[in-house]
């Protein structure tokens, strides 16, 4: 590999078409140069979820359009592509399969190599994409839609995982309980946002596996407590969940988002304290929500901990998380782009399965 070159990266696993590129020079981190998203959520609204097919077809119909945004705001063109990266799991198998297929037509058509990443290495790098990069070591707490884990990360690819979710990912719970108190799709945002107006106090949720003495996580019970609580008052009111008052609602988002974020925050802790390390990493969807930042902010001001935070939109899906991690592997030499385009794409890929060394 030169010593400066470009790398392109798509991410198409889920619902949102992601294409960017960075510029490697040497050894210094990576520059992302441009990034373009689209993002489906307004045509999945519909359906209240992701409809897998609608995903691929979708992502089809952006991925090229992006990819010409993403060069024409870099003032490059395809000739000054390098390495092209993609997606390659986990995630949807038909829209993995669509940056998959476009990345390596692409590289062939241009001669040049492909590199098929982990979705989960992109969201644990993409703090370094941030104006305040971490260093290694550190703790990295990823909570996306899908996956609940703490590891322990002492370089590109040096990831042991400390604890997961031993069913739904902290997302999930986020969107579950959002869509029963009938405030749509993707629950996230629209749950955290509603929060705000509400008092965390107001029902005693639970805290799973919050003293179990190992970093593991569950959401699935909490989601069935929300259930529960948001029936009951729906019967004594007399009124379908969603007919609630907006206060009731606002005090229920409140209790959930909490119980969500005091888990995460103890055992981020925990986990820090296991590890004995300094610097804790958040990344992933839920890293955007304000009440976790707001709470593991102060928590490890306390304790003399350093936070990293993607910036506020890499947080959730993005080409730019794909090509940084893809540049930063190919800098430290550890996994080798290649020029075979035959492509397999891993829905279920766990991220302890990627290899360390070429
Ligand atoms: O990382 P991501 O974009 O996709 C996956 O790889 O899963 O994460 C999406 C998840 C969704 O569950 C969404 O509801 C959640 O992140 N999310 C949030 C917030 N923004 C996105 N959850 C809580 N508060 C937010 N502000
Ligand atoms: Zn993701």
């Amino acid at each position: 590999m030169a010593k400066d070159y470009c790398v392109l990266g798509i991410e198409s696993s889920c619902d949102e078409t992601g294409v960017a590129l960075v510029q490697v020079q040497g050894e210094a981190l990576p520059l992302l140069l441009a990034d373009a998203l689209y993002s489906q959520i307004e045509m999945h609204q519909a359906y209240g979820g992701v409809v897998p097919e609608l995903a691929s077809r979708d992502h089809i119909r952006r991925v090229l359009p992006l990819t010409e945004q993403v060069l024409a705001a870099s003032g490059r063109t395809l000739a000054d592509v390098d390495v092209v990266a993609f997606t390659r799991g986990p995630g949807l198998a038909g829209a993995l399969l669509v940056g998959a297929g476009v990345a390596c037509a692409l590289a062939a058509a241009l001669g040049k190599p492909v590199l098929g990443m982990h979705h989960l290495e992109g969201h644990l790098l993409s703090p370094f994409l941030s104006a305040d990069p971490p260093e290694f070591p550190f703790v990295a707490l990823l909570v996306s839609g899908g996956h609940t884990q703490l590891m322990r990360v002492d370089g590109v690819g040096r990831y042991e995982l400390l604890g997961e979710t031993i069913d739904d990912a902290a997302g999930e719970a986020f969107d579950k309980s959002a869509k029963l108190l009938g405030l749509g799709y993707p629950g996230g945002p629209a749950l955290s946002k509603l929060a705000e107006q509400g008092d965390p106090s107001e029902f005693k949720l639970p805290r799973p596996l919050l003293k179990s003495g190992n970093l593991d996580f569950s959401f699935a019970g909490l989601k069935t407590a929300v259930m529960v609580q948001a029936k009951k008052l729906a019967l004594v009111a007399g009124v379908a969940v969603e007919a609630l008052p907006v206060q009731v609602l606002a005090d229920l988002a409140a209790s959930t988002q909490a119980a969500i974020v005091e888990v995460l925050v103890k055992k981020s802790l925990a986990a820090l304290s296991q590890t004995d390390l300094k610097r804790l990493v958040v990344a992933g969807g839920v890293g955007a929500n304000r009440s976790l930042r707001a709470q593991l902010n102060a928590a490890c001001a306390q304790r003399g901990v350093r936070v990293h935070y993607p910036e506020l939109h890499l947080c959730t899906d993005n080409g730019a998380m794909i090509a940084m991690a893809a540049a930063m592997r190919l800098q430290s030499g550890q996994q080798a782009a290649t020029h075979v385009y035959a492509f397999d794409v891993r829905p279920r890929w766990p991220l302890a399965d990627l290899p360390v060394a070429s």
